[in-house]
């Protein structure tokens, strides 16, 4: 009996001096059953105003917009197409999002972070090899080849990629939980932002002469 009583003290000091539950948060929890967003409006509250529930019909909850091959004739060789808040406004405060990713032989969706969402990856076609990196000072590499019917999950926030492997098209979808994750392409936000990072930082950054970081914005660029 006294045993018990002590074990279960200890198990309060034990639960009392843990530190406070990690809060793995995503998108805002929502406060109603459904917000379509009234895409004519231009007021932003942290998401998108609703439109009025009798305004609400049941093709807010439906779209097409990953129905279509992506046409992967770019220097890349891969799209991306997303369905998220901003062009189907029935996921609005729904924190979830979907995209589908279509490659050519040899095509690369290139290094890029969703500042706002997890992804999960999963291969409908072909073979990819993929890969996220964990942030300084590891900078460790997660990287495998996924097949047909397999998952792979790229953390909030870190830099992954996808480069198809095979020598047929590949095809592939992804879950967001967000409603709006975000895409930051690496070599983009670095070489190609607006109005340029100056020159001074890039030469810097990668030790190189300047005749190379305008080599290297003009590449950036045709991408
Ligand atoms: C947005 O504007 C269009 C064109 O004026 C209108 O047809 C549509 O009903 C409006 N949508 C909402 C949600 O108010
Ligand atoms: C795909 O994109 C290329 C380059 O923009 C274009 O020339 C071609 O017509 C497009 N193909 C289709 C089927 O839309
Ligand atoms: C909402 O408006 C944006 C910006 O004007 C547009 O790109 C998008 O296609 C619209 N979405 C829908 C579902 O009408």
């Amino acid at each position: 009996m006294a045993a018990t009583m002590l074990a279960i003290l200890i198990a309060i000091f034990v639960f009392a001096c843990s530190p406070p539950p990690l809060v793995l948060a995503a998108d805002e929890d929502m406060l109603q059953d459904v917000c379509v967003a009234d895409n004519n409006s231009t007021i932003i509250i942290n998401g998108k105003v609703c439109k009025p529930m009798t305004a609400v019909v049941a093709e807010d909850f439906k779209s097409g917009l990953l129905r279509n091959l992506g046409n992967t004739s770019n220097r890349l060789g891969s799209v991306v197409t997303a369905a998220n808040v901003g062009n189907f406004p029935g996921l609005n405060t729904l924190g979830v999002s979907f995209a589908r990713l279509d490659y050519a032989p040899g095509g690369v969706n290139p290094p890029h972070v969703h500042p706002r969402g997890t992804e999960l990856l999963f291969l409908v076609q072909g073979t990819l090899f993929v890969g996220f990196v964990t942030t300084a000072p590891d900078n460790r590499l997660f990287a495998q080849t996924i097949n047909p019917g397999e998952l792979f999950v790229f953390p909030r926030g870190l830099v992954h990629f996808q480069i198809n492997t095979g020598r047929e098209p590949a095809v592939a979808v992804a879950g967001f939980n967000s409603q709006n994750p975000g895409v930051s392409q690496v070599a983009k936000a670095v070489l190609g932002s607006n109005p340029p990072i100056l020159d001074a930082v890039i030469e810097r950054m990668f030790q190189i002469d300047n005749a190379l970081v305008k080599r290297l914005r003009e590449l950036v660029s045709m991408t």
